[in-house]
């Protein structure tokens, strides 16, 4: 048994309690999404959380981590000090395996080129108490829906479509780093209130409509910043009538809308899933706090009054959606589908599709598919496209493969890929004879931005089901209605295809040899972490220097920051990615992509020891070598973008005390805090053109250093004049601490040494 029951035990022990409290503070029935929240606080409350604005701590279940992300956290974590995780933790190696030939050749490419990851990524779960799922195990997210989800759960994952577990009645939020490492050391991990989206779908799915039409329905609708700092809750009879991974589907691509997650009451279909996947106690469990793990039933008959936006979805009438190209709110009904491809003069031939990943790889999903190949095959229809699977899971890859399924697609001329994210993250080498072309491909995967799975701006990627997908692929035309047009067979027949048929759940039941799961060690004290010291990918993080009690003086400016700064532009992906578990070679990249000020260049900044203009890490090294210390001085809205705690880490690492700026985006700011650097705004924003290029800098008033009380900050000019400016803060008595202590994890470390 890989899971924990007796968390969830714990969980349903003191949900109705929980729950009744809630409702009665609330003075009103409540939706299930409030009944998760309220039942997972860091501390109790008295009062009510505002929707939208409250900032409030959650105490998580669990945490997830894919293998690009988990480096920075784990080596973090490592030096909290703790024996073990404080709650039940796994890590999944399923970004970094590239697709080329096919599953096999793929994993053992990729288990030998991230030899040094996967090693670090195993002994590091194994010491501390993770869970770790090697290299061809799955994608996180399916992995943990046939794992680890749970009805009435709260979890993170360091990535953007944890939401996925949603399915099985889970508030599952993707994140960064920085808060895996919090909940992983035992701290409370923060969240707005977010505001709640009811869905309300009624009817039933028939035909060739599958739950992935509803979310693309959905997604044309909200558009993609719809769902922005919103949970969305799906109810209503169609809503029970899907199966558990379809629903997965559907809060999967919640990523899609920018909801903070989407959900779906617990029911008899989840029930099923957990029992089909060896998971009949977790089911029982649930059924005995069922109506705890459902919104109340006032909600139901008047949701208006308890959601903050409500839509209706008749399934009835739905019809399958592509939605594409470039983004994955541009919804088009499948009837209306070819006329938009010649109007926008889209490329009509469709060169690949491609089905699976964490998003489209059930049972369900593959066995419907494999409906339709098997009718291209018995119809003898040729196939027109290229062809790939690319399974969720080794559960589901070994199980489909018992079943005679992977038969049926590679008797269809399809090709499987590893258990991996591969064509979805852009791992994929595609074999193109002109990467210039304009062209078409299909997924059945989420995102489809410009360049995403193969890397060519000229690609239109379009998304849709996998039913559709694989009948787009026999037809190799996105102009191809399968609901109303014919195709022509080998003998000159016109056929047309009949509509997909498949099992929600295996009829033998799921199998698997080997999984791919690695247990933690019991007792992890003795495990050696590998870390190869000669590693440009890995290395092992010191403590940061606490604070020495004094102001700090003589700071030099290391840039002007104009405009937009985003967490891009303080720390870059693309190539930099794979440094991401080295912080030494990563801050090589340190506000690169940020423009100076002073001469409107990208990563040229005067360096005052030298006079000379140089790159900004350069520089700032050369002032840390110096033992001076550097600040950095921004414009609005700073650091927004991502959560990536690289743009918080770099600066500290570089000797940057300081960040100075007109106003923050907060996750940026509190990732500051966590790293025990000073996160501050000018009081008077003009000040900002007060800051000379030549300026040493003091800021005074840290020995008083308290909440709501500002700072001075003294500009030394070359010319000798000096300006003295106000600049405020956000430090609360907590977040003192870690400046003092030199971040939070050195706070937890003294706890754990006392
Ligand atoms: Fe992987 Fe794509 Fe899902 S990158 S986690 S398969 S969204």
């Amino acid at each position: 048994m890989v899971f924990d029951i007796d968390m969830i035990k714990k969980l349903y022990a003191a949900l109705p309690g929980k729950v009744e409290a809630t409702r009665k503070m609330l003075g009103r029935p409540l939706t299930l999404a409030e009944k998760i929240l309220y039942a997972h606080l860091y501390a109790p409350t008295t009062t009510p959380f505002e929707r939208g604005k409250s900032y409030v701590e959650f105490a998580p279940d669990r945490v997830a981590m894919q293998d690009a992300t988990a480096q920075m956290a784990l080596l973090q974590f490592m030096t909290c000090g703790r024996a073990s995780v404080a709650v039940p933790s796994t890590v999944h190696c399923d970004h970094l395996i590239q697709a080329k030939t096919g599953a096999e050749a793929d994993l053992a490419t990729a288990i030998d080129t991230n030899k040094e990851v996967y090693d670090f990524l195993a002994s590091i779960s194994d010491k501390y108490g993770i869970g770790f799922w090697k290299p061809g195990a799955g994608i996180i997210h399916q992995v943990v829906l046939e794992n680890y989800a749970f009805p009435g759960g709260l979890m993170i994952g360091t990535d953007s479509h944890t939401p996925n577990a949603g399915g099985l009645g889970m508030l599952a939020i993707g994140v960064g780093g920085a808060d895996a490492v919090d909940v992983m050391a035992g701290l409370a991990w923060e969240l707005k209130m977010p505001k709640l989206i009811g869905v309300k779908l009624t009817g039933k799915l028939s035909g060739w409509a599958s739950p992935k039409d509803v979310i693309l329905r959905v997604a044309g609708i909200l558009t993609v910043k719809g769902g922005t700092g919103c949970i969305v809750e799906y109810f209503g009879e169609g809503a029970d009538s899907m199966s558990a991974t379809g629903k997965g589907t559907i809060c999967n691509m919640g990523a899609e809308i920018g909801a903070t997650c989407s959900v779906f009451a617990y029911d008899t279909k989840m029930s099923d899933y957990l029992k089909g996947t060896s998971r009949k106690e977790v089911a029982e469990l649930a059924d005995g706090v069922r109506e705890h793990l459902r919104p109340d039933e006032a909600v139901y008959n008047d949701p208006a009054k308890f959601y903050d936006q409500v839509i209706e979805i008749n399934l009835d009438e739905l019809e399958p959606y592509v939605n594409g190209p470039f983004t994955p709110d541009l919804a088009w009904p499948i009837s209306k589908f070819a006329q938009a491809v010649k109007e926008n003069n889209w490329p009509e031939k469709l060169e690949v599709a491609l089905i699976g990943s964490c998003t489209n790889s059930s049972y369900e999903d593959i066995s419907r598919s494999a409906s339709l190949a098997k009718q291209a095959i018995d119809k003898d229809l040729p196939v027109h496209s290229e062809f790939t699977i690319t399974p969720g899971s080794e559960l589901v890859r070994f199980t489909i493969e018992r079943d005679g399924l992977l038969k049926t697609f590679a008797d269809f001329g399809g090709v499987v890929l590893a258990n991996a994210c591969g064509p979805c993250i852009g791992q994929w080498a595609r074999h193109i004879d002109d990467p210039n072309r304009k062209n078409s491909i299909i997924t059945s995967f989420n995102r489809n931005f410009a360049k995403r799975n193969d890397g060519l701006a000229s690609t239109h990627a379009f998304v849709a089901s996998p039913e559709i997908v694989t009948a787009l692929a026999i037809a190799g035309d996105l102009t191809f209605n399968p609901l109303t047009d014919t195709l022509k067979n080998r003998k000159g027949e016109d056929v047309k295809l009949d509509e997909p048929a498949g099992f929600e759940l295996p009829p033998r039941g799921f199998d698997v040899k080997d999984a791919g799961y690695q247990a933690p060690a019991e007792d992890g004290s003795g495990v050696q972490v590998i870390v190869s010291p000669t590693s440009d990918r890995l290395q092992l993080l010191a403590p940061f220097t606490a604070w020495e009690g004094t102001d700090l003086k003589g700071l030099k400016l290391l840039i002007k920051a104009k405009g937009k700064c985003t967490t891009d532009h303080i720390s870059m992906a693309g190539p930099w990615l794979k440094f991401r578990g080295h912080l030494d070679n990563i801050s090589n990249n340190m506000l690169i992509g940020a423009i100076n000020g002073f001469n409107d260049k990208t990563d040229t900044v005067k360096n005052q020891l030298t006079g000379e203009y140089g790159p900004v890490p350069a520089t700032a090294r050369a002032y840390k070598a110096a033992g001076i210390g550097s600040i950095v001085v921004g414009d609005e809205n700073y650091g927004e973008g991502s959560s990536r705690e690289h743009a918080a880490m770099e600066p500290r690492h570089l000797g940057v005390r300081a960040i100075l700026v007109k106003s923050f985006a907060r996750i940026h700011e509190t990732n500051l805090k966590k790293q025990g650097m000073l996160g501050l705004t000018f009081n008077d924003k003009d000040d900002y053109e007060k800051i000379q290029e030549d300026d040493s800098i003091d800021i005074l008033g840290l020995t008083e250093f308290t909440p709501g009380k500002p700072l001075t900050v003294v500009l030394n000019h070359k010319d000798g004049s000096k300006d003295e400016i106000v600049v405020n803060h956000t430090y609360n008595e907590q977040q003192i601490e870690w400046f003092k202590a030199g971040g939070a994890l050195n706070v937890i470390r003294a706890q754990f040494a006392a």
